[in-house]
């Protein structure tokens, strides 16, 4: 015959597989609530981008925010850029009028500065008005411009050696922000206007 009923030491072993479990099941909870963190500190979410509070070029106080529910194309550079920065601006405003209206009143193209010391908000608004009257123009002092380069790992130094002219070696990247203002992807500088514009699409249909 077989004997079906479990020995009498079974039901402690039971006990402590269910505490076991349980223990388990907590560490798997509480592993699933900080992975998105450990991803990104670990390179696979880059963490680019984060707040800021700057100036636009109608002298208005702005933060991230404020763009909230729109995707944000973001540049980084300076008014006295002899060439990359007006190509790229360039680039970047030809893309967004290859958006339909629909499309654009979803999007904000922003060009923050590098160099606020000489990018006054005058400044960035005769600059900006050269390449779209979508473009917002972000300055500010340069405590307040410093930690958004750093958010946005963002290289910028200035080149000694020629005085109040000096220029300012910097990264050209398009940074393409989600309605969240997290960020999605990048294109490079020398990216074309329909490059572009179809990375922001492909990001407004994803939703
Ligand atoms: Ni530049």
């Amino acid at each position: 015959m077989v004997d079906n009923k479990p020995p009498a030491g079974n039901r402690p072993t039971k006990l402590i597989a269910a505490v076991f479990t349980g223990i388990a099941a907590l560490l798997v909870v509480a592993l699933l609530a900080v992975l998105p963190r450990l991803l990104e500190s670990s390179g696979q979410g880059p963490a680019i981008g984060g707040p800021f509070r700057l100036i636009d070029q109608t002298g208005k106080t702005v933060t991230d925010a404020d763009y909230r529910g729109k995707l944000m194309l973001v540049y980084f550079g300076y008014t006295f850029c002899p060439d990359v920065c007006p190509t790229t601006l360039g680039a970047m405003a030809q893309a967004y009028d290859q958006l339909s209206p629909a499309q654009r009143d979803q999007v904000v193209p922003i060009f923050i500065t590098v160099d606020p010391e000489r990018d006054t908000v005058d400044q960035m608004a005769s600059y900006v008005a050269n390449f779209s009257p979508a473009l917002v123009g972000l300055t500010g002092s340069p405590d307040e411009v410093k930690p958004v380069l750093q958010e946005y790992r963002v290289y910028a130094a200035k080149a000694e050696g020629n005085g109040p002219n000096y220029s300012v070696d910097h990264s050209s990247i398009i940074y393409l922000m989600d309605k969240n203002g997290k960020f999605s992807t990048h294109f490079d500088g020398n990216a074309s206007p329909p490059q572009i514009a179809e990375g922001v699409k492909k990001l407004l249909a994803a939703g």
